[in-house]
């Protein structure tokens, strides 16, 4: 039986407006990504700090108050923290419109960045439901999946069970799916690891430079220890632009640091971790709170984190730690890493030194033709209403984007290819099959 996609006009309009995110600041990518925080504010904020507006609006109902036991919560920080001060549902299931938006007005990620990452989470989402909703963390319960489908489609599996989908490997501060059977919980030595960073160089000002070097020994970590890990083209672009939501969303935008600044005490808030009295980091479920005196982004368009201001962080992150576009997995035992031949993958369209190049319009172009070809490929003829939806947004965004800024095209991908990574095999024989 083949069920039609169920986009509501709300849900079109709102991909349409993303597509014209994207249309509007692809003119705005700057030439060269720089590292000097007073050029990089004055590139892209070009408003002046705004006490009122610059605060975290976390007065009451935005209270935190510390999940219960079924709630549900997940690999997502972010989310998490959106939960707990209710700006999406304090249960952690919620729409995809509602996660989208408080994404975008709480924390000023952009919403062509919002709606992609969100579409990513349908692979965790309920698609029976109209309005799409998304558990960002275990199952929803009571979904009553009544035999529409008859078996063709997966329960919701919550953003946790997306292994590969979305959630991937060397996280900044989770363990990989196939180490620890678990990629949700917080892992304090990762985050010591990643707080360490600021002790053996007390001069940083540079959090995305930081991050970056954190996203590389990560990574370094997975190759020497995950027999299974796998960064294939999909995690490797997630690993990078998730890793880079700490510096850009978690950051404290005050009168100070106007170009944001991410402290050792603000990441470990909204993270959730403590110190116990011996000073060991320890955290518990359900406690990622925004401080108190806090200040994101400013609200712009252009100030949002979006492409213009992601795209030149991911090219610093690859100049500064080119070990961070490890491209490949390894091949069933830990130091087994086999990179993955981009431009035989592409059928020639791109290497990895086009994804490198200035400006960005090449990394783009790859990711938005990736996402048309891989994302219905993936789900293949398992899920016809998801596939149904991402080729609109394929299309929607391939009118606006294809028109006028990539220079190639990419016809399709050998995803064969791919099935010499036992850790993309294993995930696959979860995907969409009850
Ligand atoms: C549409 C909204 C969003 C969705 C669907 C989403 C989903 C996810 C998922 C599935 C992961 C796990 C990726 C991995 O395995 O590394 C993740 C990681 C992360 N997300 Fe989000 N997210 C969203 C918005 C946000 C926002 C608004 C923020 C920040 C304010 C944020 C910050 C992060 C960070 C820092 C990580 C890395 C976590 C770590 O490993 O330490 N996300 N997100
Ligand atoms: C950083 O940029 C600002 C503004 O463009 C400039 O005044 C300053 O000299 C630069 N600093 C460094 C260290 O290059
Ligand atoms: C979006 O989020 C803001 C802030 O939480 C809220 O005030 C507004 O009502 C939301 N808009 C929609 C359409 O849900
Ligand atoms: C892995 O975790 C799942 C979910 O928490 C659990 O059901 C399963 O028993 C675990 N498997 C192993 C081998 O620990
Ligand atoms: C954020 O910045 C403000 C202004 O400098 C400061 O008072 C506040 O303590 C900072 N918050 C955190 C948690 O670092
Ligand atoms: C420190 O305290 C924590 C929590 O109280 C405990 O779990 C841990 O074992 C202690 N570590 C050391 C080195 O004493």
């Amino acid at each position: 039986m083949r069920v039609k996609p169920r986009c509501t006009p709300a849900l079109l309009l709102f991909l349409l407006a993303a597509g014209n995110t994207l249309l509007a600041t692809a003119f705005f990518i700057p030439e060269r990504p720089s590292t000097n925080a007073t050029a990089r504010r004055s590139l892209f904020f070009p408003s002046a700090f705004n006490e009122a507006d610059q605060r975290f609006p976390i007065s009451p109902p935005h209270q935190f108050i510390k999940a219960g036991p079924n709630d549900h919560r997940g690999p997502c920080p972010g989310l998490n923290s959106l939960a707990n001060h209710g700006f999406i549902s304090r249960t952690g299931v919620d729409t995809f419109l509602n996660i989208i938006n408080a994404s975008n007005q709480v924390y000023r990620m952009g919403i062509g960045a919002s709606a992609a990452a969100a579409i990513l989470g349908l692979f965790g989402g309920n698609l029976l439901d109209p309005t799409l909703p998304i558990s960002i963390g275990e199952p929803p319960n009571n979904v009553g999946l009544t035999g529409i489908l008859g078996g063709i489609l997966a329960p919701p599996s919550g953003l946790t069970n997306t292994h590969n989908q979305f959630e991937c490997d060397a996280s900044l501060t989770r363990c990989d799916l196939y180490i620890c059977n678990d990629s949700h919980t917080l892992q304090p030595k990762y985050l010591q690891a990643l707080l360490d960073l600021y002790t053996a160089d007390s001069k940083i000002t540079n959090s995305v430079a930081l991050v970056s070097k954190h996203h590389a020994n990560r990574i370094a970590d997975s190759i020497a220890n995950n027999g299974l890990f796998f960064f294939g083209p999909v995690q490797m672009i997630v690993g990078a632009f998730t890793a880079l939501q700490a510096p850009s969303l978690f950051a404290n935008y005050s009168a100070e640091h106007p170009e944001g600044f991410m402290s050792v005490e603000g990441l470990m808030s909204i993270y959730g971790a403590a110190r116990s009295p011996n000073g060991t980091l320890t955290w518990t479920r359900g406690s990622e709170r925004i401080p108190d005196k806090y200040y994101r982004r400013p609200g712009a368009l252009l100030d949002q984190w979006d492409l213009p201001i992601l795209l030149p962080q991911v090219l610093e992150m690859w100049a500064l730690y080119p070990e961070t576009l490890s491209l490949g997995g390894n091949l069933g035992e830990p130091n087994t890493f086999f990179p993955l031949d981009l431009g035989a993958f592409t059928r020639g369209a791109y290497s990895l030194d086009d994804l490198r190049q200035p400006g960005g319009v090449n990394l783009v172009c790859f990711v938005y033709q990736l996402v048309q070809i891989v994302f219905p490929d993936l789900l293949g003829n398992v899920n016809d209403l998801l596939a149904g939806v991402l080729t609109e947004v394929g299309q929607l965004t391939d009118g606006v984007l294809g028109t006028f800024v990539c220079p190639r095209t990419m016809g399709s991908v050998d995803m064969a290819m791919l099935d010499k990574y036992p850790g993309w095999v294993k995930s696959k024989t979860k995907k969409g099959i009850l």
